[in-house]
């Protein structure tokens, strides 16, 4: 069976997953051929983070990303992975307002984004939210440790819980969002044991990214895994491919041979009839 004639796999699934120690994958993707590899690849579940500020759009940060911006990345990668699970990343300050404008942008992403899900930032302050969003009928996918959204009141994008208060603190923001009614919890830079234990105590899976190998699964950002962004990669990614350094040198060759004339060649033109040409060639004299 192909991966594109999967089903998709709703959060009871992602549930069982955890219950069978069958680790889950998280990929982002933001692009209509992004998603379609990372379906075709057997990824479990896609999200259109808002990373894509950063590594799409070129922002320093996720703090710009709009509604409409992420729309559009939903859209595409919706096309591109009909049959794989799309949680959307709730932009900054379009679910921190209140609940109501949390269920209605998570309903916009639902309705024209054909997302499946929600993710949400936060840990016990935004159960309130969570819990709304999710009994208006939107599965929401928490996310706790370092927050990207809200990384300069955590001293800038640090690894987190490494004091006993600190790492009480987000156990009990898993307790709070696993109480809220998420479906899952993404668990970002925070020590390996205490990802564990954090994995051990939900019934919820956590998907981990810098949260060590006892999380039940894992997401990476689809540039870092594939080396196609330039400007850092954090300690805790893989790097499975050069793709920037593929592209650069491919449009450094298509340059040298345009310069050099030497695309086209015959193979990559159109011919026509030889008596139109012949016509063509007398009006030319
Ligand atoms: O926006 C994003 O891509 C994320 C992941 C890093 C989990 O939140």
């Amino acid at each position: 069976m192909k991966d594109s004639d999967k089903k998709k796999l709703l959060p009871d699934n992602y549930m069982e997953m955890k219950q069978e120690g069958k680790k889950i994958v998280m990929l982002t993707a933001y692009s209509y051929p992004q998603a379609m590899a990372a379906q075709e690849a057997g990824v479990d579940i896609i999200l259109v983070g808002d990373s894509l500020g950063m590594v799409e759009l070129g922002y320093d940060s996720t703090l710009p990303v709009t509604m409409e911006e992420m729309l559009m990345h939903i859209q595409a990668a919706r096309r591109g992975a009909p049959n794989t699970h799309i949680v959307a990343d709730m932009p900054f300050m379009s679910f921190n307002v209140s609940a109501e404008k949390a269920i209605e942008n998570a309903g916009l992403f639902c309705k024209k984004g054909l997302a499946d899900s929600v993710k949400i930032e936060g840990g016990a302050e935004y159960a309130g939210v969570i819990n709304a969003v999710s009994k208006a009928g939107i599965p929401v996918c928490a996310h706790i440790g370092l927050t990207p959204q809200t990384a300069s009141l955590l001293g800038g994008l640090k690894v987190q819980g490494k004091t006993l208060d600190a790492a009480k603190k987000l156990m009990q923001d898993a307790a709070a969002v696993q109480e809220a009614g998420a479906f899952m919890v993404v668990v970002e830079a925070v020590p390996a044991n205490l990802a564990a234990l954090i994995t051990k105590k939900l019934s919820i899976p956590t998907i981990g990214i810098g949260g060590g190998i006892d999380c039940d699964g894992q997401v990476l950002v689809f540039h870092d895994l594939v080396g196609l962004y330039k400007r850092f990669t954090p300690k805790f990614v893989k790097v499975y491919a050069n793709v920037y350094d593929v592209m650069e040198k491919a449009i450094e060759e298509y340059v040298k041979d345009v310069k050099e004339g030497n695309f086209p060649e015959v193979q990559h033109s159109f011919t026509m009839k030889k008596e139109v040409s012949d016509k063509l060639n007398e009006l030319s004299e």
